[in-house]
């Protein structure tokens, strides 16, 4: 049997079996090392001076509705990316995450103000429907405006400054983001919207709000697999019903799904602050900001879970095409349409939260994040090459993980060399 991914030593190795696995050719095989050229970022944002890199790992053992997918994930975090593929090992030892994409459907809003009549106002944009989407049409020929609501909200502020009305656009967006695309059509409509409504259009924007771009997923975890004796899938139990109840515990633990959730996002050029939006407003839908995952004991004493959560992404348009990096990353996922992209990223969420409440409910997340930061901590006292590995496991060992203790055991390693 090969090696496991885990186990190959260098960036060689593991570059050149994932030229094998995802079949990358040189240059997207490249693309790891030289990631963004300046030219592209200082097209990107104004006023670039640099590029700004996180690490970039790759999850392994998922397999999602069937199909084994290996996960890129940018993150900055150490024991994410090792604990996602624990958490999908043992997953896949109970056949895999299950996960269900529903459609691709955007809202945009149109802000109306100072209507006189709101409700007749209302009732004539709904009436104009057809008109309206035609001319929002005229702005793509790639995704389709398909619906038009209209609804009032009454000004909860401070202000006081009346009801408003808001017009919105249901757009479907396909395969892409879309957020350019609903912005545009917006625009497009809004002055025939405040014609019709004879109000002023303030706020033409879509919503992150992506409630009609639901991603579902859920896995069991079984007894035996997740270790650590009989109180195990009780324990992480407790560990959720605290989460369902105090937000104090929620907001941490959809921090870890969040995790896995923006890794993935990053890795493959997705708008991760849009997706932490939605996800937060979501975990807050009855009013009471919860988890926004769901756990539970099987029939046979295994451990299921669920996560839903609105989850906009793209495969085409945006950066997820534009950088070079993204670009392979999703190629190594293998993922051909935003809702297949959405069921892995939603996977790599509720794996992360598994992994994050097993360690939490038997010996900690210390131990072991310790262990991998200590490696830092030795560069950080000055270690090089195969000095790093021996200093950091030294402070790791003694549980002396901080730079003072390293560049002692530094010191003491090199005196140690010069006398053999
Ligand atoms: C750390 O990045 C994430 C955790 O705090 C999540 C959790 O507490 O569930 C470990």
């Amino acid at each position: 049997m090969g090696k496991k991914f885990y186990e190959m030593e260098g960036r060689e190795e593991r570059l050149a079996f994932l030229r094998e696995a995802a079949g990358l050719d040189g240059s997207e095989a490249d693309a790891f090392g030289s990631p963004l050229e300046f030219e592209s970022a200082n097209r990107m944002v104004e006023n670039a001076v640099g590029i700004m890199s996180v690490p970039l790992g790759i999850a392994t053992n998922f397999v999602v509705n069937g199909v084994e997918r290996l996960v890129p994930m940018a993150i900055e975090e150490p024991s994410v990316i090792a604990a996602a593929s624990k958490a999908a090992k043992i997953a896949r030892a109970g056949g895999g995450f299950k996960a269900e994409a529903g459609s691709s459907h955007m809202i945009g809003q149109v802000q109306v103000v100072s209507v006189k009549g709101i409700e007749p106002a209302r009732k004539r944009v709904l009436a104009r429907k057809k008109e309206i989407l035609a001319i929002a049409n005229a702005k793509s020929r790639s995704v389709a405006a398909i619906g038009l609501q209209a609804r009032v909200v009454r000004d909860s502020s401070k202000n006081r400054m009346g009801s408003m009305l808001v017009a919105e656009l249901i757009i479907d967006t396909k395969d892409a983001m879309g957020a350019n695309a609903v912005n545009t059509m917006c625009e497009a409509v809004a002055p025939r919207i405040a014609e019709i409504t004879g109000g002023q259009v303030v706020l033409k924007i879509l919503s992150n709000y992506a409630t009609r771009r639901m991603v579902k997923c859920s896995a069991v975890f079984g007894r035996q697999e997740l270790g650590g004796g009989d109180g195990t899938v009780e324990r992480i139990l407790y560990a959720y019903a605290l989460a369902h109840s105090d937000v104090y515990r929620a907001v941490t633990h959809n921090k870890g799904v969040m995790n896995g959730v923006d890794a993935v996002a990053l890795a493959t050029g997705q708008d991760f602050r849009a997706i932490e939006a939605g996800a937060h407003a979501y975990a807050a839908r009855d009013g009471t900001y919860r988890s926004l995952t769901r756990w539970w004991r099987t029939k046979t004493g295994d451990l299921a879970g669920e996560i839903e959560m609105p989850l906009a992404v793209g495969v085409v348009g945006g950066v997820a095409n534009v950088h070079p990096t993204a670009r392979t990353a999703l190629k190594i996922m293998g993922v051909k349409s935003a809702q297949e992209l959405a069921a892995v990223i939603a996977a790599a969420g509720l794996a992360q939260n598994l992994a994050a409440m097993r360690a939490l409910a038997s010996e900690g997340i210390q131990k072991g994040h310790m262990r991998l930061h200590a490696r830092n901590i030795a560069v950080m006292a000055g270690a090089r090459g195969g000095e790093i590995d021996a200093i950091a496991k030294k402070i790791a060992d003694a549980g002396a993980v901080n730079v003072e203790a390293a560049r002692e055991a530094l010191a003491e390693h090199r005196r140690r060399l010069l006398q053999q």
